[in-house]
C-alpha cells in the first residue's frame, strides 16, 4: 500500500513538476471552466494580431476556450518553429464533429491527421491531382478566363461586379477540372450543397469547448449535416458511377483520347486508385502498388479541391484588382508593361507570364497584404515545448499569415501596397522557406495547388487588365474605395469590388 502511495505521488509530483517548469505561453487570464470564451469573436485575423501584441510574447498568445487550448503564432520565428523545426508534432488538422462527418470521417487530405494514410493521399494527389503535367486541369484555366473576358465584354461601360464574376470564373474552373464535361448542368446544385458544407463547417459547435456537452447539439443540426452530405453523395455518386461505366470504354480506347475526343477529369485520375473492396485502412508507406481509394475518399477529394481552389483564387484576384484600382499609380506601371511586353494588338499567353515581371509583383504583394487563407489551423500531436512555454497536446494552432505578412519587423511601411518591394532579387518569396511570407504555408501542410492557383491568378488578372481599362462607377475616387476584409474559411473583400470596364485593345477579342 505504502508503495502504491509514493509511486502515485513520484508520478503526480513529476506531472505537476513538468508542467510548472514550462508555463503556457502568456495570454489574457480567462474565467474558471469556461476560460477566454467571451473572446470568441476575436478568433479572427485581425482580432487575435491584436490580443497577441497586447497580451502575447516572443510570438506566441495562449487563450483557453473551456477544455480548448489555443496558441496563436505570429511571428515568422515561431511559423519555422513551429512548420519547419518541430512540424512533425505540429502537422496535424483540428477537426470538430461537423468537419469529421462531412468529409466521411477525414478520408480527404485536408482534414487528415498527418501519418501514413495523409502521406499517401498527398502522393496521389500531387502526382495525379495537381501536377503540372495533368494539362487538363491548365487547359481549363486558360479556357474559362477567355470566357470570362468575352462575358466582361458584353459589360463594356456599364458597371461590372467583379467580385461576382471572378468567384463565377474560379467555380468554372475548378469545377472542369474536377468533372470535365460531365454533369455540367447540375453546376447550380453542386454549389448550393458546397455553400451549405461551407455554413456547416464554421457552425458553432458547444461540444468543441466542452465535449462532455456534445448532447446540446440538437437534432435539427445533426439532420441538416445529414442532409448536406446526402446531398453531397447523390451528386458525386452519379459522377462516380458515370465514370466507372465508361472507364473500361475509355480504357480500351485510348486511341480516342489522343485523337483529344475526350480529356482524363480529376475524378478519372483518382478512379485508377478506386478498389472496390478498398478501405480506409488499407494505407500504408510501403509501396504505392497497394494504395486503393474508396469511393469516400474521391468524394472527399473532390471536396478538397473546390473548398481549397475556389475561394483562395477568387478573393487573391479580387483584391489585386481592387489594390490596384486603390492606386492608380500601381495599376499605370502593370498595365504599361502588358503594353510593352505583350502588346495591344493581341491578348496575353501563357508563354508571357514570366516575362510580366511587375504583374508578378503586385500579385505577391497583394498576397502579403491578403492572404487569402490568413490563419493556418494545424493541431499538436503530443505535448511540445515552444519558445520556452509548454503547449499540450490537441493544442489548436493559429498560425496568423496575415498578421506576418504585415509584421513592421520584417516589412517597411507594412501596410502599405508597394509592389516594387519584391523586385529586389533578396525580396522574400512564398515557396514557403521564407517564414515572413506564408500565404502558402511551408513544410508538410503547405498548398498542393500552389502552382495550379497562382496559374489562374496570374492569367486572370493578366487578362483582365491587358484586355480592359477599369473605372471606379459613379465618379467613385480610388481613395474612397472600400478595403475592409470579412472573415471566413478565406479573408474576402467586405465588398465586392464593382468596376466599369472599357476595351483596350486593337484586336478583336479571340472567339468574338
Ligand atoms: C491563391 C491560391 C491559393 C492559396 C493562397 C492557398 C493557400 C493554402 C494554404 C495557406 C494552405 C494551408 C497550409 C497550412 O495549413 O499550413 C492550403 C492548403 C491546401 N490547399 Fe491551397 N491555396 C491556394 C490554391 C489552391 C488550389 C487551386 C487548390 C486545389 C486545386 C488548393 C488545395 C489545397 C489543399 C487540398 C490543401 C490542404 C493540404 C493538406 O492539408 O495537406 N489550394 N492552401
Amino acid at each position: 500500500m505504502i508503495f502504491l502511495l509514493s509511486a502515485l505521488l513520484v508520478s503526480f509530483i513529476f506531472m505537476f513538476g513538468l508542467r510548472r517548469k514550462n508555463p503556457y505561453p502568456p495570454g489574457p487570464k480567462g474565467y474558471p471552466i469556461i476560460g477566454n470564451m467571451t473572446m470568441m469573436d476575436q478568433l479572427t485575423h485581425r482580432g487575435l494580431a491584436q490580443l497577441s501584441s497586447r497580451y502575447g510574447r516572443a510570438g506566441l498568445l495562449h487563450l483557453t476556450m473551456g477544455k480548448l487550448h489555443i496558441v496563436a503564432v505570429s511571428t515568422p520565428e515561431m511559423a519555422r518553429e513551429v512548420l519547419l523545426a518541430q512540424d512533425s508534432v505540429y502537422a496535424n488538422r483540428p477537426a470538430n464533429d461537423a468537419i469529421v462527418y462531412l468529409t466521411y470521417d477525414r478520408a480527404d487530405m485536408a482534414f487528415a491527421n498527418y501519418g501514413p494514410f495523409w502521406r499517401q493521399m498527398r502522393k496521389i494527389c500531387v502526382m495525379k491531382v495537381f501536377s503540372r503535367k495533368r494539362a487538363e486541369s491548365w487547359a481549363s484555366v486558360r479556357e474559362e478566363v477567355d470566357s470570362t473576358v468575352a462575358t466582361v465584354m458584353k459589360s463594356v461601360g456599364q458597371p461590372l461586379n467583379v467580385g461576382e464574376l471572378v468567384f463565377a470564373l474560379t467555380r468554372n474552373i475548378t469545377y472542369r477540372a474536377a468533372f470535365g464535361s460531365f454533369s455540367r448542368d447540375g453546376q447550380d446544385e453542386f454549389v448550393l450543397i458546397l455553400q451549405e458544407f461551407s455554413k456547416l463547417f464554421g457552425a458553432f459547435n458547444i461540444a468543441d469547448f466542452f465535449p462532455w456537452l456534445g448532447w446540446i447539439h440538437g437534432t435539427e443540426f445533426r439532420k441538416r449535416l445529414a442532409k448536406a452530405r446526402a446531398s453531397l453523395d447523390g451528386f458525386i455518386d452519379h459522377i462516380i458511377d458515370e465514370h466507372l461505366e465508361t472507364r473500361e470504354k475509355r480504357n480500351s480506347d485510348r486511341a480516342e483520347k489522343n485523337q483529344g475526343l475526350y480529356e482524363d477529369d480529376m475524378v478519372d485520375e483518382l478512379m485508377a486508385f478506386y478498389g472496390e473492396n478498398a478501405s480506409k485502412g488499407d494505407f500504408n508507406d510501403s509501396s504505392n502498388s497497394s494504395i486503393q481509394l474508396t469511393k469516400d475518399n474521391i468524394k472527399a477529394i473532390i471536396m478538397d479541391v473546390m473548398f481549397g481552389g475556389t475561394e483562395t483564387v477568387a478573393s487573391a484576384i479580387e483584391w489585386a484588382m481592387a489594390e490596384l484600382m486603390n492606386s492608380p499609380a500601381e495599376l499605370k506601371k502593370v498595365q504599361q508593361e502588358l503594353s510593352d511586353t505583350v502588346g495591344l494588338d493581341r491578348v496575353v499567353q501563357e508563354s508571357d507570364l514570366d516575362k510580366l515581371t511587375y504583374l508578378r509583383c503586385a500579385i505577391k504583394e497583394t498576397l502579403r497584404l491578403h492572404p487569402p487563407i490568413p490563419l493556418l489551423l494545424h493541431e499538436t500531436a503530443a505535448d511540445s515545448v515552444l519558445g520556452g512555454y509548454h503547449v499540450p497536446a490537441r493544442s489548436r494552432i493559429m498560425i496568423n499569415a496575415w498578421a506576418i505578412g504585415r509584421d513592421p519587423s520584417s516589412w517597411e511601411d507594412a501596410d502599405v501596397f508597394k509592389p516594387s518591394r519584391f523586385l529586389d532579387g533578396g525580396a522574400p518569396d512564398f515557396k514557403g522557406s521564407n517564414f515572413e511570407f506564408i500565404p502558402f504555408g511551408s513544410g508538410r501542410r503547405s498548398c498542393p495547388g500552389m502552382q495550379l492557383g497562382l496559374y489562374g491568378l496570374e492569367l486572370s488578372v493578366a487578362h483582365l487588365l491587358h484586355c480592359f481599362n477599369w473605372e471606379l462607377p459613379d465618379g467613385m475616387q480610388p481613395s474612397e474605395l472600400d478595403m475592409n476584409d470579412s472573415f471566413g474559411l478565406t479573408a474576402p473583400r467586405a465588398t465586392r469590388l464593382v468596376a466599369v470596364p472599357s476595351y483596350r485593345l486593337s484586336c478583336p477579342v479571340p472567339g468574338k
